[in-house]
């Protein structure tokens, strides 16, 4: 718990198969180990109202929204999982970690779909306030590796995984203007290795930026 008495707030980003669940998990694990409350939750979803509207964003047609409609429905969402689930988890010094947040409304709906960078960033002020994440993990690896891992899962929840090859390299450039922007709170960690030494790198960072034993 912090001084204020307020949990972390960490976030997972990146594109399609970046392995990001299965390195929340794992991150999740040895924080509970050292002694920590960990809420582990995702976006779209975390909260009943969330989930209810994730399943119109991740199934069905491709050209189902337009990119307008897909990022107010993404911060619908974002509103409900932070009211319901990521605040009274903070508030009572919940370590929170989230896969996904407002990070990737910005590289899908706007470096990918080509919605107004100032739009989306108008919308999460609107959604979020002032509150951002005290670490964002960009998980970055090459498309056609994630592409392949992400097709390997199978099931119904593909809409994304189903867009042209373009968009997700403009997403994966969008992740890494967003890092490059924000140092200090965003961490690149290289995703194309084995999940040991990916998950070695992210301990290393949330031990070095949030101040936990390594
Ligand atoms: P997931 O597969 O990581 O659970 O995420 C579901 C899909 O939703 C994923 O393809 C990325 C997409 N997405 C957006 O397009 N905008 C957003 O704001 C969020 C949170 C996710």
């Amino acid at each position: 718990m912090r001084a204020d008495g307020r949990g972390r707030f960490i976030t997972f980003e990146g594109g399609e198969g970046a392995g990001k669940s299965t390195q929340l998990a794992r991150l999740a694990e040895s924080l509970r180990a050292g002694g920590l409350d960990v809420v582990t939750t995702r976006e779209p979803g975390g909260s009943k109202g969330a989930e209810d509207i994730r399943a119109l964003l991740v199934q069905g047609d491709v050209e189902r929204w337009d990119a307008t409609t897909e990022a107010l429905l993404h911060t619908a969402a974002r509103r409900d999982h932070l009211v319901k689930t990521v605040w009274p988890a903070l508030d009572r010094g919940a370590w929170v970690l989230c896969d996904r947040f407002a990070d990737s409304t910005l590289a899908y709906q706007g470096y990918g779909h080509g919605l107004a960078i100032e739009t989306i960033e108008a919308l999460t002020r609107l959604a979020v306030g002032a509150f951002t994440p005290d670490l964002t993990l960009v998980l970055d690896l090459p498309v056609d590796q994630g592409l392949r891992r992400a097709g390997g899962r199978g099931g119904a929840e593909d809409r994304y995984e189903r867009m042209d090859s373009a968009f997700h390299d403009r997403l994966r450039q969008g992740f890494l203007v967003i890092a490059r922007a924000h140092p200090e709170r965003c961490a690149v960690i290289d995703a194309a290795g084995d999940p040991d030494s990916v998950h070695a790198a992210i301990r290393a960072s949330v031990a070095g930026r949030l101040g936990i034993p390594r």
